[in-house]
């Protein structure tokens, strides 16, 4: 039988397409999301993909019995991937005690449901660890930075968390993955972005400004210490970023980790700055994209790409789609739920 995933979060952008290729390497991804941030009808298209509708749970993981009896009743999870989170950096920043409860109690239950017991566990990290390195590309080894905001801080210290429980029990075995800048869609359309509101990244501001959505993007600044002036960040394709899961799983599976706790960078090795992003947007869609150049916005990084040797070297993953894919899929995703698709 197909060894079980426990995907949490698993309706969201990052959960959804890890499920579907959890499932393509041949594992069967089970689901606890509690659509704080995601739709039930994603599980229809996760169907429509591969065929397979996986089993879903609705439940809060920071319900510690619920999450303890979860995990009691369902002895044959041979891994989890933690997706399940708040992520909105400005939101962070208004609700502070909202982001550590979320984000700290649902780590802390489920690492506590597996007290005893052995567990395979791929923790949601991001870049946001390393501020502003001094060396580009930033490698694992970099000293991380104090957080920007309270939603960074929960990602540093869920970090600390991993890495001092691992050391106190064997029975836990940890990769914590730092992403860059997940952005596209899968190649279908039938899975993507779909951010609440008004999108605070920049490649879903870009798709909805050119399927009219929005009025025009507006490009933070041009005069930083760039190229181009504009900032430059490690973007990442979705699928890529989701494929690094099954990797980090089998990784733990042969027991192959040098250590019961391991980090790694999980983006292209290569940056691009914001204009050259638009370009990419309007050179693989053919759509002309209504930007103009404004202010800087407040607390941005301004140069930021990893060191994508160790992931490539140790963990054996490398990203594959390149700028103009991400782009395209984006856009593709875009149309599909403006035609109503979804
Ligand atoms: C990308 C670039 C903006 C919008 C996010 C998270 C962070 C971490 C990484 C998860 C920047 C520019 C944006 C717009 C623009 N993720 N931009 N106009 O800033 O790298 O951070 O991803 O942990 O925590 O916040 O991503 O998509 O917001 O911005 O010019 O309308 O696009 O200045 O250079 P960022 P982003």
């Amino acid at each position: 039988m197909a060894k079980k995933i426990l995907v949490t979060g698993g309706t969201g952008f990052i959960g959804s397409h890890t499920v579907v290729e959890l499932y393509n390497a041949g594992y069967t991804p089970i689901i606890v999301d509690n659509l704080s941030n995601s739709s039930i009808k994603i599980l229809d298209q996760i169907e429509k993909i591969i065929g397979y509708r996986p089993e879903f749970h609705n439940f809060d993981l920071c319900d510690d019995v619920k999450t303890k009896n979860f995990i009691a009743q369902h002895s044959d999870i041979g891994g989890i991937i933690h997706f399940a989170a708040y992520k909105a950096v400005g939101e962070s920043v208004e609700k502070p005690l909202d982001y550590y409860k979320n984000n700290f109690f649902s780590l802390i239950n489920l690492l506590d449901a597996y007290k005893g017991k052995p567990v395979n566990f791929v923790f949601s990290s991001s870049c946001t660890v390393y501020g502003q390195p001094e060396i580009l590309p930033v490698s694992e080894a970099a000293q991380v930075q104090k957080a920007e905001s309270p939603y960074g801080n929960t990602k540093q210290v869920a970090e600390e968390i991993l890495s001092e429980t691992a050391q106190a029990s064997k029975n836990y075995n940890i990769i914590a993955l730092r992403y860059f800048n997940p952005v596209g869609a899968h190649h279908t359309a039938l899975i993507g972005e779909l951010p609440i509101g008004v999108p605070q990244n920049l490649v879903p501001f870009i798709t909805q400004t050119a399927i009219g959505k929005r009025e025009k993007v507006t490009v933070f600044g041009n005069t930083y210490n760039t190229p181009d002036g504009s900032c430059i960040r490690d973007y990442i394709h979705v699928v890529d970023l989701a494929k690094a899961h099954v990797a980090a799983i089998k990784r733990m599976e042969s027991e192959l980790s040098a250590s019961n706790y391991e980090v790694f960078n999980i983006g292209t090795g290569t940056g691009s700055s914001v204009l050259e992003v638009i370009a990419a947007f309007e050179k693989s869609t053919g759509v002309k994209l209504n930007y103009a150049i404004g202010d800087k916005r407040a607390g941005d990084i301004e140069q930021i790409w990893g060191d994508a040797t160790k992931s490539s070297e140790v963990l054996g993953w490398t990203a594959e789609l390149g700028l103009e894919t991400m782009m395209q899929s984006a856009w593709e995703w875009e149309k599909y739920l403006k035609n109503g698709g979804f």
